[in-house]
């Protein structure tokens, strides 16, 4: 793979690169929908992602080519133009990298040439978008002798998401493919950004992601709603309590004061929030005592406090979830990521895996009219130069 992507760099570029990059994608195991409400995370990195082959140029030019996106060509900007394009389309994503980088300091002093070709499924909620920022931040840090280091990268992808693309998303996708490790996922706290990774105990059973394929469509304006939604319950919860964000209660200081939270749908929201932050640490406990069968019924639980109460899931989602919890050997099934389409995780028995994916993709296509996909997924490490 590398060594054609080279090849490929110099048949574009007409020059030889000098590094070659990678960053993977992400799934989260439990801990939806919490982390811009300073609760806890349980994301894993993927062995997919996107790779990356740069060289700095000689002026001021930066140039990028996707082999995703072929009939795009080469997309060129000038190093003193980092500003949103819509007609630049993917290459905003890096481009909000450069942007946030010199926003905190660190100038280029020339600009670069970057082929980018990634094998995470477009659009299936999977990180991809998070996925080129960091690949975009490993490179500048490394062709351009940056003094930063893996923590400030994560921050300074989340900040080009936010403020130059304008998703208002949490950290918890910038700093699981920033931090990521084999074999291990990351409990992170997003309130002190403290992390602990874990052991990813579960021999004899594999962790399949299985893609809707429907396309998110309003995602991101229903991904901001909900954020305000608990950021107005918050308000509402801090006339009587000192708290900064959701993630500070208990479910028993939840129940006592919801009553306090005005409107009906957002104390739902809430309660989502308060509820499936100690799920999180729960899910993690049982993890560290080989309890893998609470760890599923936790994971169950996190669907349906997600399908019921934040309702992010929809048709497709629901019917992937419910079709894996009707087959032997599923220890546990979710939806993974904003919701509103994308895919589900489910913690499998290998010796049923075949047999998961035959049933659930049949019945699937039967109800929803077309194809999910599935993908045996293998943990692997975050962001870093090859
Ligand atoms: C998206 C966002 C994350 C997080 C999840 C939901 O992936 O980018 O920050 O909020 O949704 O848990």
């Amino acid at each position: 793979m590398v060594e054609s992507l080279r090849h490929d760099f110099k048949a574009i570029f007409e020059t030889e690169e000098e590094g070659v990059y990678f960053a993977p994608g992400r799934v989260n195991l439990i801990g939806e929908h919490t982390d811009y409400n300073g609760g806890n995370v349980f994301p894993c990195a993927l062995t997919f992602g996107t790779y990356a082959i740069a060289k700095k140029r000689s002026d001021k030019k930066v140039r990028m080519y996707s082999k995703n996106f072929e009939n795009l060509g080469i997309i060129e900007f000038e190093l003193d133009e980092l500003t949103y394009e819509k007609e630049h389309d993917w290459v905003n994503y890096p481009k909000g990298v450069l942007w946030a980088f010199s926003e905190n300091g660190y100038k280029l002093d020339c600009g670069l040439d970057v082929l980018f070709y990634g094998n995470i499924p477009n659009g299936a909620g999977l990180s991809s978008s998070a996925s080129i920022e960091l690949a975009t931040a490993v490179i500048l840090k490394d062709l351009f002798a940056f003094d930063l280091d893996m923590i400030d990268m994560v921050k300074i992808g989340k900040q080009a998401e936010n403020s130059f693309i304008g998703v208002n998303c949490g950290i918890m996708d910038q700093f699981a493919i920033g931090m990521g490790k084999e074999g291990c996922a990351i409990l992170l706290d997003t309130n002190t950004l403290k992390y602990d990774y874990a052991k990813l105990d579960i021999e004899g059973s594999s962790i399949v992601i299985a893609n809707t394929n429907k396309r998110r469509g309003l995602a991101d304006s229903k991904y901001n709603e909900r954020r305000s939604q608990c950021e107005e319950a918050l308000k509402d919860l801090q006339v009587e309590l000192d708290i900064k964000s959701l993630g500070e209660l208990k479910e028993e200081e939840f129940e006592k004061y919801k009553h306090l939270i005005k409107d009906e749908v957002n104390i739902r929201r809430a309660k989502h929030a308060v509820y499936e932050n100690q799920r999180t640490l729960r899910a993690v406990e049982a993890l560290n005592n080989k309890d893998i069968e609470l760890f599923g019924k936790l994971m169950n639980d996190s669907h349906i406090s997600l399908r019921d109460d934040y309702e992010v899931t929809g048709i497709e989602l629901d019917t992937l979830v419910e079709l894996a919890w009707a087959q032997n050997g599923v220890i546990g099934s979710r939806m993974t990521g904003a919701g509103f389409g994308g895919c589900t995780v489910s913690i499998v028995n290998n010796d049923a895996v075949e047999e998961f994916i035959n049933n659930v993709g049949s019945n699937y296509k039967d109800k929803i009219g077309y194809e999910a996909t599935f993908y045996v997924a293998q943990i692997g490490d975050g962001a870093r130069k090859l």
